[in-house]
């Protein structure tokens, strides 16, 4: 299956996919049609080109959201995706870009998304001291978190006396997470039941 990888920013879990896809649980299953960013200069576009990725950027500032998504879809089209994948991109996606990948578009957050939607969850369950969080990969509809949800990963976060600790254990859970659900996914889609 043709990947599209969308993020904002680091792009921890694009290389974290690039490289399920290059080497471990999606070797056969996936390949990574583009890297995509609303920020050209955004660091994850860098690291996508540093790992021999496709790349594509157009920035999204001072843009309205209709008028953007439309061309996105249009460069994106052009890659042939069968799953448009977003990894920390930090834009909500009108309902265009969602019709246009009906039922194809994932993304990861950091909170299960019964309980949390939006920015700043790992804030969020660090600052209620919960003991555990659930990272969840679902899939993209309308609304913001609110899709189907597909997998999710229980994080302990006992003992995780700082921020920066409850994101540590949170992203190595969501490394993990986000290539295992596309594995599955995939492997669904191939052979249905
Ligand atoms: C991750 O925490 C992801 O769950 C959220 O945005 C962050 C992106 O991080 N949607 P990275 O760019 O993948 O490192």
């Amino acid at each position: 299956a043709r990947l599209a990888i969308l993020l904002s920013g680091r792009g921890s879990n694009m290389v974290a996919l690039v490289t399920a896809a290059q080497t471990g649980i999606l070797r056969e299953l996936a390949e990574v049609a583009v890297v995509f960013s609303n920020h050209p200069d955004a660091p994850g576009l860098a690291t996508a080109a540093a790992l021999a990725c496709p790349t594509a950027s157009l920035s999204s500032q001072g843009r309205q959201r209709a008028e953007f998504d439309a061309e996105v879809v249009e460069i994106l089209r052009q890659y042939q995706p069968d799953y448009v994948v977003l990894a920390g991109y930090m834009r909500i996606l009108s309902p265009t870009f969602v019709r246009a990948f009906a039922g194809r578009i994932l993304n990861i957050h950091p909170a299960d998304t019964h309980l949390h939607q939006g920015l700043h969850a790992y804030e969020w369950a660090f600052e209620n001291q919960l003991a555990e969080t659930k990272i969840t990969v679902h899939l993209v509809d309308e609304g913001l978190d609110t899709g189907p949800v597909l997998a999710q990963q229980t994080v302990d976060l006992r003992g995780a006396t700082t921020l920066a600790e409850v994101e540590r254990r949170g992203l190595l859970a969501e490394h993990q997470l986000y290539a295992k659900a596309l594995a599955e996914l995939i492997t669904k889609e191939r052979h249905p039941a």
